[in-house]
């Protein structure tokens, strides 16, 4: 970019959250609650975009103190904050923090729950609004749920109007299980009090994505099957499965990133622009897409979708050898996959997908790379290399958007080289974005549903997932591949392209 806008700070600050709340955050100690929500919570306070009157409560198995809570939260801000915490604002903040232990199946410690928030809205005048997030793997949902209900801190029958429900991904574990979780909240809690998280949605330059497409006029012509050859997505991660094991041997990629994150990127760049910038709209326009998408069937699997698991490499544990991970694993940490939209704008385009981790290199882009134009002036005899246009949104890290396009190389030869106009969020604008967990709990906590995922979105992005483990499920369809920490993952993920000039855009 040759010319940069100034912006001041202040203008990219929101409006606070003003509703009192207590956030009681179930997996309270969990990786989630320590990595992202308590730094958000901390980065929220910073700002001071947390309401007046608000309170955390923690709620995990084990019996800890207030005291040692806090501490836990203290050290794990200071690890994971993005900005070093100020010891002011840090210890304000810890002073409305609280823990309880609880084991779902036992009645009476849903009882102490439910007293305990009386107390708490007592002693930080949270007027009983809560805000019920679940951080804790997909499987204590169903205990959690019916223990709330239980203790009557879900009821809309009671009067819960004041309480809204957070779940963290993935929602449910296949389609049956997430229509259930599904059917469970609409009788205990209306649509508007559920938000589904996926915090991909939370990232700037993911909501980005939308402003580039429909506010910029000379693009969005061009992304239909009528230019696009190919549209690539891909979330790559160089770090393993770390302490996660447990709850990742059960879940794998496609059920923790495909089902998920990399669908609603589909959705996002395949989406026809949505009549209004509002939840339904956009919402509609989204599950439009995943509708378009058809189940795979067994055989189609086969030919379009690779899975990986992978090995140990020099220095680094094979997946098999991660902690809580089966010593005959055979759950995937790679994945890709080609997908087809049956719409009138993408039939005949693949999309193509792929997540994985311990790859070369963290990397979430999406790649759109544009028919070749007929060679008929600048023919490969007058000129040596030709490259096809890309629009390349990138994703993380470095976010912001690339042009490729052939140029006129210097010199007196027609001779035409790539070249990439680039848009880069940090020298474009002087400030900081917010971390996508600072977004979602603070539009969560001021009531602000659009980039939480829907009912509908859920089910058809599990409909689709569904297909692909069914295939898995049959002998010698699929087999899982190994591949070196470190790769691009299985070399076999290149069968997958409907033609040979196709291949994976790693830039
Ligand atoms: C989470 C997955 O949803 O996203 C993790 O459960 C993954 O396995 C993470 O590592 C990646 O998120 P980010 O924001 O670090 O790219």
């Amino acid at each position: 970019m040759s010319e940069q806008t100034e912006y001041q700070a202040e203008s990219y600050l929101p409006e606070p959250a003003e509703r009192p709340c207590v956030l009681v955050v179930f997996g309270g100690a969990g990786a989630l609650a320590q990595r992202k929500l308590a730094p958000a919570l901390y980065n929220l306070a910073q700002d001071r975009l947390l309401p007046r009157a608000f309170a955390l409560l923690g709620v995990a198995r084990t019996a800890r103190t207030d005291r040692e809570y806090r501490g836990i939260l203290r050290a794990a801000i200071h690890e994971h904050s993005r900005r070093p915490p100020r010891t002011d604002l840090l210890e304000r903040l810890l002073g409305a923090v609280h823990y309880q232990a609880l084991r779902p199946g036992q009645r009476a410690d849903w009882t102490a729950l439910a007293e305990r928030l009386r107390e708490i809205d007592a002693r930080h005048g949270t007027a009983g609004c809560r805000l019920l997030y679940l951080a804790t793997p997909p499987q204590a949902y169903a205990g959690i749920l019916a223990g709330l209900h239980g203790c009557g801190l879900a009821d809309k029958d009671a009067g819960q109007s004041a309480t809204r429900i957070v779940i963290e991904k993935p929602f449910g574990t296949d389609r049956p299980s997430a229509a259930e979780l599904n059917r469970r909240l609409a009788g205990w809690l209306d649509e508007e009090a559920i938000y589904r998280i996926d915090h991909f949605l939370g990232k700037e330059t993911v909501q980005n994505l939308l402003v580039f497409r429909f506010s910029n006029a000379i693009f969005e012509p061009l992304l239909s099957n009528r230019h696009v050859h190919d549209v690539q997505i891909t979330v790559a991660e160089d770090a393993g499965v770390g302490e996660r094991g447990n709850y990742y041997d059960t879940t794998g990629a496609l059920r923790d990133m495909v089902q998920n994150h990399l669908l609603q990127l589909l959705c996002l760049v395949a989406m026809d622009p949505p009549q209004g910038m509002d939840l339904p709209c956009v919402r509609a326009q989204k599950v439009k897409v995943l509708r378009a998408i058809a189940s795979l069937t067994a055989e189609e699997a086969a030919r379009q979708v690779v899975r990986g698991q992978y090995k140990a490499g020099e220095a680094m544990n094979g997946y098999r050898d991660e902690p809580g991970v089966a010593a005959d694993s055979q759950t995937e940490t790679f994945v890709a996959l080609r997908l087809d939209v049956r719409n009138a704008r993408w039939a005949g385009v693949p999309f193509y997908l792929r997540t994985g981790k311990r790859l070369a290199r963290r990397v979430s882009q999406i790649v759109v790379t544009f028919k070749r134009e007929k060679p008929l002036l600048f023919s490969p005899e007058h000129c040596d290399w030709r490259s096809p246009n890309r629009l390349i949104f990138r994703l993380q890290p470095a976010g912001g958007i690339s042009i490729a396009f052939d140029a006129k190389a210097p010199g007196p030869r027609l001779l035409l080289r790539p070249v990439r106009m680039d848009f880069d969020y940090e020298r474009s604008f002087d400030v900081p974005g917010p971390e996508a967990y600072e977004r979602l709990l603070l539009d969560a906590l001021k009531g602000q549903m659009c980039l939480f995922a829907g009912a509908h979105e859920v089910d058809e992005s599990w409909r689709i997932v569904d297909s692909i483990r069914a295939a898995w499920e049959q002998p010698g369809t699929c087999p899982l591949r190994e591949y070196p920490c470190g790769s691009w993952g299985p070399y076999q993920a290149a069968a997958i392209f409907t033609d040979q000039e196709t291949s994976w855009q790693t830039t």
